[in-house]
């Protein structure tokens, strides 16, 4: 397939690509990758735009996070696209994926960021982007984040207490600039997502409540050096219904009214992020429709609008890369061990994700094939919830390379050296090209800065 040809956006009406035994899921592999634009098979082998998994895998070793260029920007492109008829600004979520060359593309394309700390904006600032498009969120910012977000002249702080308010106004006071902001409102609205990734409920750390947002925006409205520009919020991720977006919009939309009757006028409303993805039966609202349940608000409000998505932006545009190192059926169970565990990709161990795991060369006869089992796809780490997916049906060999799909998004970013264990390489594919875009790390760097006890 060309790159021009890969289709954007998330499919609405899902066909399912699983099979459930009595052993375990069975993931069709080609069915998967139908919906996965980046990747697909040529000849039983798998390929990421025109690169075979196999030439990765053997120039850059595993384990090893691939991603397609094309498929970040497709995403892009069809986010762009959905809102072109109002004033936008997509702020893609640096924490999902930080690598510079995934920050560069997306500058390149035009994208604003959202980022969280210092070292996010760091790098934003280090791939070329402009910080006057980036909005920094985050419930914990210090004097020393502030200061340096001032100076690079952020394009707004998210602002989620009044504490934060304060230190924002006495940062901007010493150095004698406005520093623009909004209030990042926690509408009490439920996500309907896995509890640790949902942000918008009262019991929730993040925000300033809505019933509380007025008053602190006319405290905000008295302060000296700051200049209010905006509202903003984030209910929480791996969203993949519209509802919760337009619960938290209308209450957004109140909250400007009253704002207006108060004189105080905005520039910007920024709905955060959160959309989901299809990792693999899910059924996630597309981009468009996304943005056919928000146009006509959004539209009367006659605001420039933000949003902030990171997953959908690059969940599906990479996959991480893994061989098998040893298999051990049991009487019980039977023990796939990879050269990837749960350092390098924790959303199985941490929020029971579910990720699709396929072969690099498909077999015969799938679901059929002889010698296809049920297998626990386990690290080498010592716990036992270091496993990156649960009785799967896969025909599997020592030396296997597979795939986990979906791994674009808060993969590579969440992997850790846990077990002294180097963090993964990176490439990036476009068309027939590939490159490296993160070292493997030696294992010395791991512990090049401690230092011995001197007695
Ligand atoms: N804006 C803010 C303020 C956020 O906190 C987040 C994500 C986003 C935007 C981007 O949300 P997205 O479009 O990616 O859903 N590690 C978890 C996800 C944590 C999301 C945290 N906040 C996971 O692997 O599922």
């Amino acid at each position: 397939m060309s790159h021009s040809e890969l289709p954007t956006g998330e499919s609405v009406t899902v066909e399912s690509v699983t099979t459930q035994t009595e052993q375990g899921l069975y993931v069709d592999p080609k069915a998967l990758t139908n919906h996965l634009p980046a990747l697909h098979y040529c000849d039983e082998a798998l390929y990421i735009e025109q690169v075979s998994i196999e030439t990765i895998a053997k120039q850059y070793g595993t384990p090893c996070y691939v991603y397609s260029k094309q498929a970040i920007l497709d995403v892009y492109q069809a986010y762009a696209n959905s809102f072109a008829s109002l004033d936008h600004q997509i702020c893609y979520a640096v924490k999902a994926n930080s690598n510079l060359a995934v920050l560069s593309v997306l500058a390149q394309a035009g994208a604003g960021f959202d980022i969280v700390s210092r070292g996010e904006l760091m790098r934003v600032v280090a791939a070329g982007a402009e910080a006057s498009r980036v909005v920094f969120s985050g419930v914990g910012k210090t004097y020393g984040d502030i200061e340096y977000a001032l100076t690079q002249g952020i394009g707004c702080f998210n602002v989620e207490s009044i504490s934060e308010l304060t230190l924002i106004n006495e940062v901007a006071q010493t150095l004698d600039k406005s520093a623009p902001i909004s209030l990042r409102v926690n509408p009490n609205v439920d996500a309907k997502t896995h509890p640790y990734i949902s942000t918008g409920l009262k019991d929730n750390k993040f925000g300033i409540t809505h019933e509380d947002a007025l008053a602190v925006y006319q405290q905000a409205a008295a302060l000296s050096h700051i200049d209010i520009v905006g509202i903003d919020c984030h209910i929480g991720s791996q969203l993949t219904e519209v509802e919760p977006f337009v619960a938290a919009l209308d209450k957004l939309i109140e909250l400007i009214h009253s704002l207006r009757e108060h004189g105080i006028e905005l520039r910007h409303i920024d709905l955060g992020g959160g959309l989901g993805v299809r990792y693999i039966d899910e059924s996630p609202v597309s981009i468009e429709e996304f943005a056919a349940a928000l146009l006509p608000k959004l539209s009367a409000l006659g605001l420039t609008v933000f949003f902030e998505p990171g997953r959908s932006i690059v969940a599906n545009a990479g996959v991480l890369l893994t061989k098998v190192d040893v298999l051990k059926p049991t009487a019980h169970k039977n023990f796939a061990i990879v050269d990837a565990a749960m350092n390098d990709l924790i959303r199985p161990a941490l929020y029971q994700a579910e990720m699709a795991v396929i072969p690099n060369v498909l077999p015969n006869a799938g679901l059929d094939t002889n010698g296809t089992k049920a297998w626990d796809i386990v690290g080498a780490i010592c716990e036992t919830g270091d496993f990156l997916a649960k009785d799967r049906l896969l025909s599997l060999a020592e030396g296997d390379i597979l795939a986990i799909t979906g791994a674009g998004a808060y993969g590579f970013t969440m992997s850790s050296n846990y077990n002294s264990r180097p963090r993964a390489s990176e490439v990036m594919v476009s068309e027939d090209r590939h490159q490296l875009i993160r070292k493997r790390e030696t294992i010395e760097s791991l512990y090049a800065d401690e230092i011995l006890w001197q007695d």
